[in-house]
């Protein structure tokens, strides 16, 4: 059997998608226990009866409503897993990992962890080999992160042949107060989601290797401009290549 191919086990993540009115869809993310039920507005489901079942088939809740269910994907579980803070997007963290180019065996820095969704994606981009410095001021933010890290790697053990990298150091400090950190460390790229970006750039520009993307993920133009009044102000030495916004549109194929 190859990886991802085998039926569900007791411990592993199992999504149920629920086709509803207007062609849209409900997603429910349980981690399957054997005495556990699923409830869905169509009815429960007794975890037993999704366990020793292959992903990917139709089963029905008590209340008739038809479930598919599949082992999610990363995209999925960052969107439905617990959030403090609010999560870097899916769609944006792509756009930022292709902006930053990241390979297996790359070492990325990240400020802050915040609910730990780039943290995952990161350390899927950067593969066993490679290494992720996850930096966060906030002790229940840090926890978090931590915690959702975690329980996406041990459900992923137990539904997959091979193993989730554990490759994320989660520190919990201050970026702006990490220069003596930097001291130790080649960064390949480094991608900044917090408020004031700006006060990371010198601890983290020593580090980054020369010609590096340091991607930052912001919420408006206001914040875009500060940034950039920073780094001209303080010459620092970093070059504005790219502003983008990434947007999706989903289309509705009705066949007559
Ligand atoms: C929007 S959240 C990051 C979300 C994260 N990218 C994710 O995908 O889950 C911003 C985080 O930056 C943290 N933060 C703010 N200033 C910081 C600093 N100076 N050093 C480290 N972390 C900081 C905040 O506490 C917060 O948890």
């Amino acid at each position: 059997a190859c990886p991802r191919s085998g039926p569900f086990r007791a411990g592993e993540l199992a999504l149920a998608v629920l086709r509803r009115k207007h062609n849209t869809t409900l997603k429910l993310l349980c981690r399957l226990a054997a005495e556990a039920v699923l409830s869905s507005p169509g009815g429960v489901l007794p975890h037993r009866d999704i366990i020793g079942q292959l992903p990917g088939q139709v089963l029905l809740a008590s209340g008739g409503a038809r479930l598919l269910l599949r082992r999610p994907s990363l995209d999925e579980y960052v969107l439905l897993m617990p959030r403090g803070p609010t999560i870097a997007y899916p769609k944006d963290i792509s756009a930022m990992l292709m902006m930053m180019d990241i390979h297996p065996g790359d070492t990325v820095l990240e400020s802050g962890s915040g609910s730990g969704a780039m943290s995952l994606f990161l350390s899927r981009a950067v593969g066993p080999k490679g290494r992720v410095l996850s930096y966060e001021i906030r002790d229940d933010h840090h926890s978090l992160a931590k915690k959702n890290y975690r329980h996406w790697r041990s459900a992923w053990e137990i539904g997959h042949m091979d193993e989730w990298p554990d490759n994320v150091e989660f520190i919990l400090k201050d970026i702006s107060t990490a220069a003596a950190d930097m001291k130790s460390v080649t960064l390949d790229a480094v991608v900044l989601d917090m408020l004031n970006p700006q006060c990371a750039l010198p601890v983290v520009h020593p580090s980054l290797k020369q010609g590096g993307v340091c991607a930052v993920y912001l919420a408006n133009i206001t914040q875009v401009i500060e940034l950039l009044d920073r780094i001209r102000s303080c010459k620092l030495p970093f070059l504005c290549e790219r502003i983008i916004e990434v947007t999706h549109r989903s289309w509705s194929v009705l066949p007559a």
